[in-house]
């Protein structure tokens, strides 16, 4: 009996199946990773191949972040009509067909096409695969099982700088964007042989093989009491329009993308994606310096990654969630200093300052966001309400992306990170007045305390 929620703690029956299922779903996240991470070495051979201006340039890099955005936007219903694993399932197929697509290109118009196509599959896979591990874990597994997808994200981006280093030599771009189809054929395969998720599946009044999949994934005697609590709630219906405007429901959607605009605003992609101009800025002259640390940055994002897993069930959300914050806030404040003092000390401030902002945010902001997405929305909006969530993150993403560098030219550094320091004060806060603790509750609990009109806060509440 779980002590905070009066309820059976659910326990796999067949031991490993669940934690298979979720890795393999999380194969998802390491496209999602590789493939917003492989271009930036790859672009340095296909600008000199193509003869690209600038624009166009700067076009093909982020062509894949608005592939995502109307991913995610396209996507919502589909994933609620068809199903989570289906979705996966059709999703690997539109990574394989771009990452071939943009290998083979002989033209820019091709590529542009190819890295459209991968940037969808990012779009779709970076909520479903979530939702889905979500909805098939036991609920004292599930913050770790859904942490996977995370820890897989940065693996993705870190093997990304690693096939990027290995093929740059020969300037071979081709092999770079071809390696992504590995994992998308994995991913394709495993998901074949992965079930439906039982939530969706009673939702949509399969109950016989909602049951057999449960029998796999739980212990008998919780496996009842699971199916009549998900089946109470399904009687809600199909989510149509009119349910996601309901008041109850943008409480929360407002709850999701107010995280997912926290996430990217305090600025994570400015080191993830141009690590290498904030060392060299800082003093690192050497382009083998500069990028040596950027595979430090990497390798960070994964350690701490792997050391939020056990945590975010024992710890919790929220405790994560806000150290992770003020760790951010610390390390930003501190890079502003740096800079502001200049001189030999700059270089050893600002290397100790990403690694404790990249460390900050591996252990929380990073997995936390994705995990309270596949928690607090009813399920019978749930996909549609994860990918207005997801739209709002690549749609931050984006934006942070595109406005960077003119930040960095137009206000300096010391203004430039002074900002994301104070988006993220304003994201503690917002998490602190706003964010359930979930750890350890059922679903259907968080969506009965919805229902009954409680507080954002007080929604993972037992009494
Ligand atoms: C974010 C990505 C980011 C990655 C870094 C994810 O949670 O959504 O935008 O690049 O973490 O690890």
């Amino acid at each position: 009996m779980d002590v905070r929620s009066g309820t059976p703690v659910t326990k796999p029956r067949s031991p490993g199946f669940v934690e298979l299922t979720a890795g393999i779903a999380a194969l998802a996240g390491l496209l999602f990773g590789f493939d917003t991470g492989i271009i930036s070495g790859a672009i340095l051979f296909i600008k000199n191949e193509f003869h690209l201006a600038p624009l166009t340039e700067e076009f093909l890099v982020s062509v894949a972040l608005i592939g995502a955005v109307c991913g995610c936007v396209l996507s919502g219903r589909v994933t609620d009509a068809i199903g989570r694993r289906s979705t996966i399932l059709i999703t690997a197929g539109v990574f394989s067909v771009g990452s071939i697509v943009s290998a083979i290109a002989p033209n820019v118009g091709f590529l542009i096409v190819g890295r459209l196509a991968v940037g969808l599959a990012i779009g779709v896979a970076s909520y479903a695969a979530p939702l889905y591990i979500g909805e098939i874990a036991p609920p004292n597994l599930r913050g770790g099982l859904v942490t996977l997808n995370q820890l897989a994200i940065t693996v993705g981006i870190l093997l990304s700088y690693v096939v990027d280093a290995l093929f740059a030599p020969h300037q071979s771009w081709r092999w770079m964007l071809a390696s992504g189809v590995l994992p998308a054929i994995a991913l394709e395969l495993g998901v074949v042989f992965l079930p439906e998720s039982p939530r969706w599946l009673l939702l949509h009044g399969f109950r016989e093989r909602a049951t057999e999949t449960l029998a796999r994934i739980r212990a008998a005697e919780d496996n009842r009491a699971e199916i009549n609590d998900i089946l109470e709630h399904a009687q809600t219906g199909r989510g149509k329009l009119a349910d996601l405007l309901r008041p109850l429901s943008m409480r929360v959607i407002f709850l999701g993308a107010g995280l997912a605009v926290i996430q990217q605003v305090t600025g994570i992609n400015t080191v993830i994606y141009y690590a290498p101009t904030i060392f060299q800025a800082a003093g690192f002259q050497s382009e083998q310096a500069s990028i040596t640390a950027t595979a430090g940055v990497g390798l960070v994002n994964v350690i701490m990654t792997i050391v939020s897993i056990p945590l975010v069930d024992r710890l919790g959300r929220r405790p994560l969630l806000l150290t992770s914050l003020t760790g951010m806030l610390i390390s930003l404040l501190s890079l502003a200093v740096g800079f502001a003092l200049g001189g030999p000390a700059l270089k050893w401030i600002g290397v100790l300052s990403l690694v404790v902002y990249i460390a900050s945010f591996a252990i929380g902001l990073g997995p936390v966001f994705w995990l309270l997405i596949s928690e607090i929305f009813p399920l019978n909006i749930r996909g549609q309400a994860a990918s207005i969530a997801t739209t709002a993150n690549w749609l931050s993403n984006f934006f942070v992306s595109l406005t960077f560098l003119s930040l960095l030219n137009g206000l300096g550094n010391v203004w430039t990170f002074l900002v994301y320091a104070v988006l993220s004060a304003a994201g503690l806060w917002y998490c602190f007045a706003l964010v359930p603790e979930t750890k350890g509750v059922p679903l259907e609990l968080i969506e009965r305390n919805l229902r009954s009109g409680r507080k954002l806060r007080e929604l993972a509440s037992l009494n």
